[in-house]
């Protein structure tokens, strides 16, 4: 039970939401305006548990009111009402720190699943602070490596989250383990026995990405010869996770935000609406907020996304880490080739504790798949240990001589001829180009677009 405070000018729609939450037991208190509604806070902000409030209102507006209550007390989440085509609003809500928006008509199921998920995600976060709190709780998931304490934030947070449905975004250089903890996620979860189904944005052409999400019906494009169920339907009663979440183009952003706030859509060609009951985790290696500054990521898509985000520090943040992943990549490769090989020395853990790890642990599981591989010995010592000299930082003014931009070109200049020569050794394709470059193809189209060169898709 939670007390909800309403702020809903509109008499009918306060009522009904005030009879409506009253019936799941929470503690109602509808008030018609902000400044009673602060009033309120203002004499209990503890006792409160959630605000629903309208953007429109007769006086101070919604949102001067969610700038007033978060001074009050930061720590209650807000619900922003507001009517369709009005989205922009929505967005000013959400960057001045509301939780979630819903958009008006809506239906008391919507809106019961909009409270739901933010008394879910409230629980997650309290419980995870005294969690984090209490000593001495160590979390263990098989399979995953966390003896730093970066680490075991992060499964603390798994742990919490895992059985609730909110989307989880997860950040994190290449390598560092998004994929396995979006599949811990799901095997903790309530959907653990429905299906885990991935999709990778990078790996799909512009044009298949929508019949991939939705599906399509027979005949709704050359070559559909058979109707075809897309991966929101494939993962129903699980979990789809989308891999590369700043990779999506943009008119796939905006079906993906209907699908979020709906939880329907229609097959490509198709006329019948589909439901599905979907639990969504995203995955980036960049920084989707410089996406959203470039304009190449929607705003509202992203606080979509971004309910509970997961960020995993690169492995030279947690160097705790190395000697126990050495082991465990060491025993796995070790029964994969049939050798016998017991340990590694002290020295060679040395040499990966002092690598700085730019491919974070999947380039340590190489190095140590390739050690074991190669070695003779029935210890891993130093010289086992070879790492990639191309990777490494480079050393300041060392053998890189005088590199310096060409005589008489800016940096601006230079960096369009970089592009145009990541195009070229790509053969125009731009996902590749995108990779050479370390851009996210949106993040390149945007680039492109700027030097003037036309985007015909891929
Ligand atoms: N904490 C860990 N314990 C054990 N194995 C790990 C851990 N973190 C990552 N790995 C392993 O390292 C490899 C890379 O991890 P993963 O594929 O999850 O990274 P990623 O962040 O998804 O990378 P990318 O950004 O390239 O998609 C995998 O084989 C994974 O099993
Ligand atoms: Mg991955």
């Amino acid at each position: 039970m939670t007390n909800i405070l309403i702020v809903e000018d509109e008499p009918r729609m306060r009522r009904l939401l005030e009879i409506s939450l009253g019936e799941d037991g929470h503690m109602v208190n509808a008030v018609g305006d902000a400044e009673t509604g602060l009033k309120s806070l203002r004499k209990d902000s503890d006792a409160v548990g959630l605000i629903i409030t309208d953007l429109k209102l007769p006086g101070m507006n919604g949102l001067e009111f969610l700038q007033e209550a978060r001074r009050i007390n930061a720590g209650i989440p807000v619900v922003v009402m507001t009517a369709y085509g009005t989205v922009e609003t929505a967005v000013e809500a959400m960057k001045a720190g509301a939780s979630d928006y819903v958009l008006k008509p809506f239906t008391m199921a919507e809106m019961k699943l909009v409270v739901n998920k933010e008394l879910d995600v409230q629980r997650v976060r309290d419980e995870n602070r005294s969690l984090r709190e209490a000593l001495g709780h160590r979390y263990q998931f098989t399979n995953i490596i966390a003896r730093s304490s970066k680490m075991q934030e992060v499964l603390a947070l798994v742990e919490r989250v895992a059985p609730t449905n909110s989307t989880v975004l997860l950040g994190g250089e290449s390598g560092v383990g998004k994929d396995l903890i979006a599949r811990a996620i799901h095997q903790h979860s309530r959907r653990a026995n429905g299906p885990f189904i991935k999709l990778n944005s990078t790996a799909i052409p512009d044009t298949l990405f929508e019949s991939e999400l939705f599906g399509f019906e027979k005949g709704a494009f050359t070559g559909a010869l058979a109707s075809k169920p897309g991966k929101f339907e494939l993962a129903d009663k699980g979990t789809l996770f989308l891999d590369e979440i700043g990779d999506v183009p943009a008119p796939i952003q905006v079906k993906l935000l209907r699908v979020l706030q709906e939880r329907e859509f229609e097959r490509l060609g198709g006329t019948k609406t589909l439901k599905v009951d979907v639990r969504l985790l995203a995955a980036t290696n960049r920084d989707l907020r410089a996406a959203l500054e470039q304009g190449t990521f929607r705003e509202d898509l992203y606080y979509r996304l971004n309910v509970v985000p997961i960020d995993i520090p690169p492995l030279r943040e947690r160097k705790e880490d190395i000697p126990d992943l050495a082991a465990h990549f060491l025993a796995r490769y070790a029964a994969d080739n049939a050798k016998t090989i017991r340990g590694i020395t002290p020295a060679a853990v040395e040499k990966l504790a002092s690598y700085h790890w730019p491919g974070n642990v999947r380039q340590l599981e190489n190095t140590i798949e390739r050690a074991v591989a190669l070695s003779q010995a029935q210890v891993l010592d130093a010289n086992d240990i070879h790492l990639d000299g191309g990777q490494s930082k480079p050393s300041s003014g060392g053998s890189t001589g005088n590199a310096f931009l060409p005589e008489g070109m800016t940096l601006e200049q230079w960096e369009d001829e970089m592009i145009r020569e990541a195009l070229r050794r790509a053969n125009g394709n731009k996902s590749q180009a995108a990779r050479l470059l370390g851009l996210s193809r949106n993040a390149l189209r945007y680039r492109l677009g700027k030097l003037g060169v036309p985007d015909e898709g891929e």
